[in-house]
Parts: structure tokens; C-alpha cells; sequence
């Protein structure tokens, strides 16, 4: 079977891709710098496949390194490129970190992979490209204009699809899917591996298992006097199972040959926007956990609504989001109390 590297493979995502990967025979080497994961996420893995991914720790901006072990694992077919800086708040604070951290990585291994012929990657994306698309186009395809991004970290993920594009305009061997992410949510349904935030989450799901939990006192609710249903914003949120299942499909895809553009792009999302409230009471409901939230003001830069037309990535990836959200927040909340020791 096909060997995929996957950098950034001890990550949220990363992780829940790598066990999809590997429970359909494929060989993994993770490339993973731990700057924001856990070396132990190895454990769940091979807990859950019974075989543990082979790892380096390596950062991608290291070339020299990252040159050696393109040589030494002559046999990967692909790449999967999740490893990057990934938080909003603080790309505006630090920009150049993020420029170096997640434009350097991407042009590494470019470089890289075109001198030791590897001919496909598939690049993690997100719907912060489309910005807050109009109305005539929400849900929103691949088609929708892409908007000026709102954060360093935002215009990375247009300048690498940029990047991406015109490399691959140079060179007609080598092939990409740029997959581009709504909100990633949940957990692997053992509790093995699970979205590990630093400090104090930014994003929605784990803030609120861990108010759940205990550990945060309050939920702040940012807006409920958007031009929404009820007020609070709308988001497609996406179970990360389903989501690393796409990356199979993709990796799948171009392995055989079947692309019909030399870079695909895929909207990966659930074609369901829900609002922030929906997520508390349903995930109160699920859970039976009494949660504490209040409605605070709105939150800089944040969108009103945006969700996903995935219907490129239903018919052409043959591929679908359908985990009920009941069972994805019951899998986050599962994995929260694990993390926690919680019965
Ligand atoms: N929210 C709250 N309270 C919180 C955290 C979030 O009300 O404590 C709300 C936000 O205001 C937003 C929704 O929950 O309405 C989702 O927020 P997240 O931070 O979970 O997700 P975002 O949609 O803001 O961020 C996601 C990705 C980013 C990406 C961004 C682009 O996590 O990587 O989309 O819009 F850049």
C-alpha cells in the first residue's frame, strides 16, 4: 500500500486523518514539531488501529531535515499538509510568525517534493478564504469569490492556494487538492485522540466542553444581534471523522489518477449552518450538563454566517458529511470528561 506523509499528523486534524488513513491499509509517516500537539497522540493512534504511524520530529521549515527524510522514505506517494500556525487572534499579534511558520513550510516542501518526485499533495484549507460570502451566494461553493482576508493567518491560506496554483502551473507533474474546511468539531468516538487546545480555547466546541466541564466558569456567547434567525452567528460545524474521511477520498483520488484539473479544490462542510445557540442547547440536551452562558458583545473580525454547497465534494470525492451533530458533540463531550477524568 501507498506510504502518505502527513505533516502536522499529531494535530486535530492530523490525528483523526492518520487513523482513517491507516485503518484503510495505507502506511503513514507523521512529520509533527509538537509545537502545538502531544507527542502521546501516538498512543491513541495506535491504540485505535493497532499499529502506530512511524514519526519524526521535524519542522518543516528545517529543509536539510525534511530533505533527509524525503530520501530515506523514498516511497511516498503523498502528501497531506496540515502542519501550520492556526490561531486567528494571535496571527494578528505576531504576522511574521505565521508568514514564516505557514508559507515556508508550504514552499519546503513543494521544493521538496518536486526533487524527489512526489507528484500529490493535498493542502488544508479553509472557508475563511470566502470571507463573509454575499447572500446570493451562501451556501457557499467553490466558486464564490475569495475576499480579502480579515488575518495574517487568513492571508496565509490564500497565498499558499496561490502558492499551490502557480507551482503547479509550472509543472505539469504535479497534482493538488486544496480542501478547504468549515468548523472542524468532535472527536475520534473511542476518546482516543481529540481536539487538545493551548490555554484558553478560542473556538466554539472546546470552550464549551470545558465550561461543561468545569474548568471555565462561563460561556460567552459573542453577538445575539446578528441578521440571523436568533440573532447569534451561523456556521456549517463539521464532524473532524467526516472530515478526515475526506482526505482518504482525496489522497484516493489522485492516487489513481482521476483528477480532471491539475488542482481540485473542495469545499469539505455539512451543507447546515447552525447558530451558537443552537450548539449550547443541543449540546445541553445530548449531554444533560447544565451549562452556565451569557450573551456578551460581538467578537472582532467574526462572520456573520457562512456555510457550505458541498455538493463538488458529495458527487465528485463521493464523499458526505452525514454524522447526526447530536452524536459529534456527545463524541466532543466524551473525549472532554476522558481528558479530565471525568464519569
Ligand atoms: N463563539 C462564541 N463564544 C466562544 C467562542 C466562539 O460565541 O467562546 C462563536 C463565535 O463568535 C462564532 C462561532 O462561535 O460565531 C464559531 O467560532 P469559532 O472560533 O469556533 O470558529 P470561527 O468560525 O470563528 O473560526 C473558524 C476557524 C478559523 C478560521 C475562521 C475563519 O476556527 O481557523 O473560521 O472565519 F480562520
Amino acid at each position: 500500500m501507498a506510504r502518505i506523509l502527513v505533516t502536522g499528523g499529531t494535530g486535530y486534524i492530523g490525528s483523526h486523518t492518520v487513523v482513517c488513513l491507516m485503518e484503510q491499509g495505507y502506511d503513514v509517516v507523521i512529520v509533527d514539531n509538537l509545537s502545538n500537539s502531544n507527542v502521546e497522540v501516538l498512543d491513541g493512534i495506535e491504540r485505535i488501529v493497532g499499529r502506530r504511524p512511524d514519526f519524526e520530529n521535524i519542522d518543516c521549515l528545517d529543509y536539510t531535515n525534511m530533505d533527509r527524510l524525503f530520501a530515506r522514505y523514498s516511497d511516498i506517494e503523498a502528501v497531506i499538509h496540515f502542519a501550520a500556525s492556526k490561531a486567528v487572534g494571535e496571527s494578528v499579534e505576531k504576522p511574521l510568525l505565521y508568514y514564516r511558520n505557514n508559507l515556508g513550510s508550504l514552499i519546503n516542501l513543494l521544493e521538496l517534493m518536486m526533487a524527489h518526485g512526489v507528484k500529490n499533495i493535498v493542502f488544508s484549507s479553509s472557508c475563511t478564504v470566502y470571507g463573509q460570502p454575499d447572500a446570493n451566494h451562501l451556501p457557499v461553493d467553490e466558486t464564490a469569490p475569495i475576499q480579502k482576508a480579515l488575518s495574517p493567518y487568513g492571508n496565509t491560506k490564500q497565498v499558499n492556494e496561490e502558492i499551490i496554483q502557480d507551482t503547479c502551473h509550472s509543472n505539469a507533474n504535479l497534482h493538488a487538492t486544496i480542501l478547504r474546511y468549515f468548523n472542524p468539531i468532535g472527536a475520534h468516538p473511542s476518546a482516543e485522540i481529540g481536539e487538545l487546545p493551548n490555554g484558553i480555547p478560542n473556538n466554539l466546541l472546546p470552550f464549551v466542553t470545558q465550561t461543561a466541564a468545569g474548568l471555565r466558569e462561563c460561556l460567552r456567547v459573542f453577538g445575539d444581534d446578528y441578521n440571523t434567525p436568533d440573532g447569534s452567528c451561523i456556521r456549517d460545524y463539521i464532524y473532524v471523522m467526516d472530515l478526515a474521511k475526506a482526505h482518504v477520498k482525496a489522497v484516493e483520488r489522485m492516487l489513481s489518477g482521476a483528477p480532471t484539473e491539475q488542482v481540485e479544490i473542495f469545499n469539505l462542510g455539512t451543507g447546515r449552518g447552525l447558530s451558537v445557540l443552537e450548539i449550547l442547547r443541543t449540546f445541553i440536551k445530548v449531554t444533560g450538563v447544565h451549562l452556565k452562558y451569557e450573551i456578551v458583545g460581538r467578537r472582532e473580525g467574526d462572520i456573520e454566517q457562512v456555510w457550505a454547497k458541498p455538493d463538488k465534494a458529495n458527487t465528485v470525492l463521493g464523499w458526505k458529511a452525514d454524522t447526526p451533530v447530536e452524536e459529534v458533540l456527545m463524541s466532543a463531550w466524551n473525549w472532554e470528561k476522558k481528558l479530565r477524568g471525568i464519569e
